[in-house]
């Protein structure tokens, strides 16, 4: 790959197609008399010329030698969106959200830091602030308080025009009566810019989506991943340094999100834009982040790789919400020993807690208490355990292929165990009532406060000195 790359970049040197790059966030390699940018490695480990990145620097708009800053960085520092009490906010369900003298709290002290290229995605059920945010970011929505940085630079004054900035939205907003070219062209012809790069960013673009075939139709002639392709190409015509989506793939039906899903993380690799990316899904979530920024009520759950939030969501919200199908919860309770070694209970089982477990809690001084217990249908199993068993009964269960899903009651809970077709050897069967036993072990077991809902690993409201 490097090789090939090098060779790539090399021809091009010859060729006089590259001249001189400069980016801040670059180190300089000079390995064949030309120079070389090698992207750093905030950008998750991409810190290799690829082809794609050859690819970028012979196609872009450093072909004419310009010295050009592709770096972006986005900083959000304490952002604050009030909306004020006026008709305008009745016309809002904002029922969850703090409101103060001054109006509707529609995001509270939103705090990140986003590198160069990072893909972000903000998720959270409807109305949790996500669209705020972004059009804050975009400059479409005036920011109340906290300051907004784009490469250092603050923006909370900037027209979104001069932002770098270019969002896509769930409804595409083409233009009906023009062409996909027409449209895809539409923001390089308001910057003045010539027509034959014009000609060559939209080819380009296109191609890159693969619309190239329907350069010249209407958009009522497109389906609906193809015209969301659209409005991503006249997105991308301009190679915007931060790219904004606000629930591009919404519109689409289950079959075509999963393939956009899939383009996305395509196009992802073959532009260099920072991305932030809005949904309420997530399964997008998990599969486009590379962070997660998880909101609800205007307020920022928790911020992390698909990875950290999966495994140790700080509270029951998040737990919840991150996972399908969702976490089981259970009362329980979290028993301490004589001497200090920590174990949750579920009805008669008693789980004890791993190593790392142990430490977390004893760290935050967590001590005995009643609990919810949280633990991911996939990590219950029905393998017998003696005393770490708990009763339960079958409600449905849905052959999956492989796995099966039991809805099952427990504790007076409805809750799902995924069992692994492989596991059933072919002759179990779970008729609709009949009791089923189930455990889990501790490694997978979560700890929440009971009134909070708040992990106790990482955090705790009820410390015993
Ligand atoms: N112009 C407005 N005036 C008052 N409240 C608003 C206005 N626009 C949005 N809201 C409220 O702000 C909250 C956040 O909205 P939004 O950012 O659109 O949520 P999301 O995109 O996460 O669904 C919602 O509760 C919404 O009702
Ligand atoms: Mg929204």
């Amino acid at each position: 790959m490097y090789n090939t790359s090098i060779r790539a970049i090399e021809s091009a040197a010859k060729n006089g197609v590259i001249k001189t790059l400069a980016s801040k966030s670059c180190s300089w390699v000079k390995p064949i008399g030309i120079l070389l940018c090698m992207r750093s490695t905030a950008n998750n480990g991409r810190g290799f010329i690829d082809a794609g990145t050859s690819e970028f620097f012979l196609n872009s708009k450093y072909r004419k030698g310009q010295v050009e800053k592709d770096m972006a960085t986005v900083s959000l520092r304490h952002i604050v969106k009030i909306y004020p009490n006026s008709g305008e906010t009745k016309k809002h369900n904002t029922k969850n959200l703090k409101v103060t003298d001054e109006g509707v709290l529609a995001v509270q002290d939103f705090n990140l830091e986003i590198a160069d290229q990072e893909f972000i995605v903000l998720v959270g059920p409807s109305g949790c602030g996500k669209s705020t945010t972004l059009r804050m970011v975009a400059g479409l929505e005036e920011i109340s308080k906290g300051e907004l940085y784009i490469d250092d630079k603050l923006m909370n004054d900037v027209a979104p025009k001069d932002r770098d900035i270019a969002m896509v939205f769930q409804n595409y907003a083409l233009y009906p009566h023009m062409t996909v070219r027409q449209n895809m062209e539409f923001p390089l012809k308001l910057r003045k810019v010539p027509k034959d790069q014009i000609d060559r960013a939209v080819d380009q673009a296109a191609e890159v989506l693969g619309i190239t075939q329907y350069l010249d139709r209407k958009p009522k002639a497109l389906s609906g991943g193809q015209r969301q392709r659209v409005a991503i190409g006249r997105a991308i015509v301009r190679e915007p340094k931060v790219l904004l989506m606000d629930e591009p793939l919404s519109n689409l039906d289950a079959k075509l999100r999963n393939q956009m899903r899939a383009e996305i993380i395509k196009l992802r690799q073959r532009i260099h834009a920072t991305f932030i990316y809005v949904t309420h899904d997530q399964t997008e979530a998990m599969t486009l982040g590379d962070r997660i920024v998880i909101m609800k009520d205007g307020v920022i759950q928790q911020i992390g790789t698909p990875q950290e939030v999966y495994d140790s969501p700080v509270n029951m919200f998040v737990a919840g919400f991150i996972g399908v199908p969702q976490m089981n919860f259970y009362d329980g309770k979290l028993l301490k020993n004589a001497a200090g070694k920590y174990s949750v209970q579920v009805e008669d089982a008693v789980i004890e807690l791993p190593a790392e477990k142990q430490k977390n809690l004893a760290d935050h001084k967590v001590g005995e208490q009643d609990i919810i217990v949280g633990v991911r249908p996939e990590h219950i199993s029905l393998k017998e355990v003696p005393g770490k068993m708990i009763k339960g009964t079958v409600d449905v269960s849905e052959l999956m292929g492989s796995s099966v899903h039991l809805h099952i009651n427990a504790l007076g809970k409805d809750g799902v165990i995924i069992v692994p077709t492989l596991d059933l050897k072919g002759n179990k069967t779970f008729a609709i009532g009949s009791p089923i036993e189930f455990t889990f072990g501790g490694d997978v077991a979560h700890v929440f406060a009971k009134e909070s809902g708040k992990n106790l690993e990482f955090s705790n409201d009820t410390t015993q000195e």
